[in-house]
């Protein structure tokens, strides 16, 4: 019944500096005796990689290691990391990275129970069993995929984005340590930390918000608000980084709960077409749909524009949000990340067919508005 809101979501949450080190026990008290340690291409062989390797090994766990996640995955890197799990017979997976991995990791989880491939599997509600135990050990303040039933992939030869979304894809425990994300470069501090703020701001104007997402996608958009600029130029202050973590986390729970809208959808093509990241895709939209929905929920609007100290001029928002992102040195238009204008059409046309987002949008759109915000979107503000 519509009527109705059904919460659920991750089982268990361990936060704070130096929680790494309790990766290992909280294996034991899932009961595992091997785990699939599915890691970034990037941190392998790192501190971060040796830390928590330590941590399984003090209680003795066997574990296998799958390093082999690079950013935007395609759906064969879980098939071939749900081959490992079933061939070791693992019983809990464990994703230490960016949202790229722990989507991956996710997906293992309920392909080692599951029949099929990971493509099988995209869609809404379509995996029948439920997974393996999982453990997300998130290394930027970005996707929030450490709460999320979602994990998306790049179906790179197609040209097409795709996610498994399944309420059996919740994790089981996230593991979040502020300390593992003071090394991030501060692009990628930006990008990430503007997905979580889209996040925040979508969730919070979403159709499907609800009593309970509502207070936790505020607090996550005053929490990122305040901290993303000193994130960006000072990375090794442990407490804006602290600070950042609790926002992403903050805002996948409201987006576990309320859902996305129209700049998640509207950026869909540029990552389908263009291999344009996640994160980049959706802060250059997040200006326009914001002015585009502004009228639509003005309430909330303003109070956004109320976290962001532009109090009183809620027409300002949109502008506010370029000149973060201008701060950041992100893209700010189409035109920088060199989209061909001529593609605007072809984009509408995939963008229209993102469902969920455009049905929770707050605004209705069509695909003559979803032009016009593109439009826009290589104008500039
Ligand atoms: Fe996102």
């Amino acid at each position: 019944m519509d009527n109705l809101i059904a919460i659920e979501g991750v089982k268990r949450t361990i936060f704070g500096r130096g929680a790494v080190n309790t990766i290992g026990e909280e294996c034991s008290l899932l009961k595992a005796k091997s785990a699939l340690f599915v890691i970034d291409k990037g941190l392998f062989n790192t501190k971060v990689f040796f830390k928590i390797k330590e941590s399984l090994d003090s209680t003795g766990i066997e574990t296998h290691i799958y390093p082999e996640i690079t950013p935007e995955p395609s759906p064969e890197l879980a098939d071939r990391g749900a081959e490992i799990a079933r061939q070791k017979g693992v019983d809990c997976i464990l994703a230490v990275g960016g949202g790229s991995t722990l989507d991956v990791g996710k997906a293992i989880g309920v392909l080692a129970t599951n029949t099929g491939k990971a493509e099988d599997y995209i869609g809404l509600d379509l995996v029948k069993n439920p997974g393996l135990p999982t453990i997300m050990v998130p290394t930027t303040a970005g996707t929030g995929s450490e709460v999320t039933f979602t994990a998306v992939f790049t179906m790179r030869e197609r040209k097409k984005k795709g996610g498994i979304n399944s309420r059996y894809l919740y994790p089981t425990v996230a593991v979040l340590d502020p300390e593992l994300t003071i090394g991030l470069p501060p692009d990628v501090t930006a990008y990430t930390g503007m997905d979580a703020l889209t996040h925040a701001i979508e969730s919070y104007t979403s159709l499907k918000a609800n009593f309970l997402s509502e207070i936790i996608s505020f607090k996550a958009i005053e929490l990122i608000v305040k901290n993303i600029i000193d994130a960006f130029r000072n990375g090794d202050d442990i407490h804006t980084r602290e600070e950042m973590l609790k926002g992403s986390y903050m805002a996948g729970l409201g987006l576990a709960m309320a859902g996305v809208g129209a700049v998640h959808a509207l950026a869909y093509p540029l990552g389908a077409f263009f291999d344009i990241p996640h994160g980049i895709a959706n802060s250059v939209m997040l200006p326009y749909v914001v002015r585009y929905n502004l009228k639509s929920s003005e309430e909330k609007f303003s109070k956004i524009a109320g976290a962001m100290g532009i109090n009183n001029s809620v027409e300002r928002l949109p502008e506010y949000i370029f000149n973060l992102i201008k701060e950041l040195r992100l893209p700010c238009t189409l035109n920088e990340l060199e989209v061909p204008r001529e593609d605007i059409d072809k984009m509408a046309e995939a963008a229209i067919l993102v469902e969920r987002p455009i049905k929770n949008n707050p605004r209705p759109v069509d695909i003559d508005s979803i032009k016009r915000i593109y439009e826009d979107a290589f104008e500039g503000m």
